[in-house]
């Protein structure tokens, strides 16, 4: 079983500390993306979290189930208005099953990475390939790696860098391991949060894909359908079932 880093301590903070990513203009557009390659059938996601993509997801009709390691995180789903709508089970996305087919499964904000191990990510496909129907398809949103600008020899990237918030990942490129480390200051505390995870290439999950018996049918580098380049720092890449 995959280990648990969004224990009670992390999901009271959560909708909080990741504001930006639950106003309109960053959600409304995962949601037209998702709502669309759903085309009235109903939506998986993987990593469902408190609910930021999935409530709104559901108010749009498209009926959604979740799958999620965290008892605490979804707690905070089920505390807000609409969840009666959501059927969330509790466990390892690698592996759990839930009833149903699906036209989409989906798993957003660098989740995949949340898998440390390369069978994780390769079970990961095969078990969204057995939830969805023929034509279905996976969404991934995934941050690039970000090795073009590590100097050689350094192992330290910041991401954040404020009077009140220092976020840094750490590489280790033997391993394709990654620590993303997190300090706060909040009223006159430091809070410290360090979680694994597995990097992973863009052509790497297409393979991931083909084994599960998915092909690449789009990548994008937003949910607005902007280009993916050399340059883009993320991306959103959809697989189809055969
Ligand atoms: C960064 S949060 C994203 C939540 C939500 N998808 C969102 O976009 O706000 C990652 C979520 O994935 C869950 N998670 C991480 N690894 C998991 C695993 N192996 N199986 C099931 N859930 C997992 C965590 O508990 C957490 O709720």
């Amino acid at each position: 079983m995959a280990e648990d880093h969004f224990g009670e301590h992390v999901a009271e903070g959560y909708d909080r500390s990741a504001a930006d990513m639950f106003e309109p203009a960053v959600v409304d557009p995962v949601v037209d993306f998702l709502a669309d390659l759903a085309g009235g059938g109903a939506a998986l996601e993987l990593g469902i979290g408190t609910g930021r993509i999935a409530l709104p997801l559901a108010r749009r009709g498209v009926p959604v189930r979740g799958i999620d390691l965290s008892e605490a995180m979804v707690a905070r789903l089920r505390a807000k208005p609409g969840a009666d709508q959501i059927g969330v089970t509790i466990g390892d996305f690698a592996t759990t099953r839930v009833e149903g087919r699906f036209s989409v499964a989906y798993l957003v904000f660098n989740t995949i990475m949340n898998l440390t191990t390369q069978d994780g990510q390769v079970a990961c496909f095969q078990n969204v390939a057995a939830h969805l129907q023929p034509g279905g398809c996976f969404v991934v949103e995934v941050m690039v790696p970000d090795l073009q600008r590590l100097p050689p020899g350094e192992t330290v990237r910041p991401f954040t860098v404020s009077p009140t918030r220092l976020g840094f990942d750490e590489y280790d490129v033997a391993s394709q391991g990654l620590v993303s480390h997190h300090y706060a200051v909040a009223g006159g505390n430091l809070d410290v949060v360090s979680v694994p995870f597995r990097y992973v290439w863009p052509a790497e999950l297409d393979l991931m894909a083909r084994l599960a018996g998915m092909t690449l049918r789009e990548r994008w580098s937003g949910w607005r359908r902007e280009p993916f380049t050399s340059d883009s720092a993320r991306h959103v890449s959809v697989w189809e079932k055969a």
